[in-house]
């Protein structure tokens, strides 16, 4: 296996796009991510989409999308994960990249959400049909199952949830790409409009459109494309049970568990040494779940984070410092890509308003559905 780098990246603004297409989104990130890295060719591309099929009636998007870019003829394959298509896509790049396979290849996540779809039936394909869906359940309804489980294990408060809210709204406003850039309060969102008890307005994600794209290319050749790339050190997938009734304890997320060990270990770091970190905030009880079950508060309460300013830009291991899903949006299938991103705009030190300073290791997160896939990568200066 070789090394690999990333050494371009590039995306749209997340949020109600009403004027762009599917094809017209990813064409906007991809060619910015070409051109960030002066690239005019690729040898592959794995693009992370959770349904084109049933939000805009599109299956078969990797001809397609590849099409667009001018490039018909280049192997193009969509990837699906639920909300880790992103995150899986970035993997299976990396995966044909690092076994020498290809030496150019382009890891790109769209989703076009608000298309008329009814977007809470086309998500809830993503649960177990049987078990969940049949029965009447949703997202939010999981997430709140969810909540419910770690507030009875752990002590975990609504307020608690809602500090992860406020967190990534603060970080959201210093991102120009984020679909939310306003900032919110703990009253805010303890008196927004009950989704599922006890999951308010202000807990959820929003419906997004958006695309995002990152290069790779074997770390030999990065100085080719750019004099700052960025390596990945570690990738790790797993899955678990599909339904939320057929695990031992609804609020431990272990592919999160599993996925964050695979990647440490192939990384051969500590999660001590994360300086930071983009993770699954679908819904603000998600942060707490999956930054407890990747050990990123130095074994202290994971509920406690974002109201002690743990996980807040300034504190000691910011998470979520583009805002996370919360704030800078869900295109569902662009997240995982779009938290890549940020990692890479982080440890190249140009994040602006929102730079951890001297960031040297990150990592980022992704999960599909209730947490059955999860993927992480490590990532560090090239
Ligand atoms: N956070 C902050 N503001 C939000 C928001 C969110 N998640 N969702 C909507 N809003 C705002 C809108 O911008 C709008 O503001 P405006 O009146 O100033 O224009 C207002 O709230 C109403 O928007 P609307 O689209 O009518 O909301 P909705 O009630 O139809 O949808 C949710 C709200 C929470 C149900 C929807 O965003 C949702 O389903 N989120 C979860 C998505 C999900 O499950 N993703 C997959 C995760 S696994």
């Amino acid at each position: 296996m070789r090394d690999v780098a990333m050494v371009g990246a590039g995306m749209t603004h997340f949020g109600e796009l009403w004027k762009l297409s599917l094809r017209e989104l990813f064409a906007e990130a991809a060619l910015a991510a070409l051109e960030s890295a002066g690239a005019d060719h690729l040898d592959g591309l794995w693009v992370g989409n959770m349904s084109a099929g049933q939000f805009v009636g599109q299956e078969h998007i990797g001809p397609m999308l590849v099409e667009q870019l001018g490039m018909s003829g280049v192997p193009a394959t969509r990837v699906e994960s639920a909300c880790a298509s992103g995150g899986m896509a970035l993997r299976a790049a990396w995966l044909e990249v690092a076994s020498g396979q290809s030496e150019i290849v382009m890891a790109a996540g769209v989703e076009k959400m608000n298309d008329g779809a009814d977007v809470t039936a086309v998500l809830a394909t993503a649960a177990d049909q049987e078990a969940e869906v049949y029965h009447g359940i949703t997202f939010p309804g999981l997430y709140a199952m969810i909540a419910r489980a770690h507030m009875a294990a752990h002590g975990t408060t609504v307020e608690d949830m809602a500090w992860v809210a406020v967190k990534n709204h603060r970080h959201g406003a210093l991102n120009p790409h984020a679909q939310f850039r306003r900032e919110i309060t703990v009253e805010d969102v303890l008196g927004s409009s009950l989704v599922a008890e006890p999951l308010r307005l202000l807990n959820c994600s929003p419906v997004s459109d958006g695309a995002a794209a990152v290069l790779l290319v074997p770390l030999s050749r990065a100085h080719e494309f750019t004099d700052r790339p960025v390596r990945i050190l570690g990738s790790g997938a797993a899955t678990a049970a599909m339904a939320l009734a057929d695990r031992a304890d609804p609020a431990t997320l272990d592919a999160v568990v599993t996925s964050a060990t695979r990647a440490y270990r192939m990384a051969g770091i500590q999660p001590a040494q994360i300086d930071v970190a983009e993770v699954h905030d679908c819904f603000s009880i998600a942060e707490i779940c999956c930054t407890g079950a990747m050990g990123l508060t130095d074994g202290c309460n994971p509920a406690q984070a974002a109201r002690s300013g743990f996980t807040a830009l300034g504190g000691r291991r910011p998470v979520n410092t583009s805002g996370g899903l919360k704030a800078k949006g869900h295109p569902v299938g662009a997240t995982g890509v779009a938290q890549a991103i940020e990692i890479f705009a982080q440890l190249r030190g140009e994040a602006g308003d929102r730079q951890v300073p001297d960031a040297h290791i990150g990592a980022t997160q992704n999960m599909g559905g209730s947490g059955a896939s999860s993927v992480v990568h490590v990532f560090t200066r090239g």
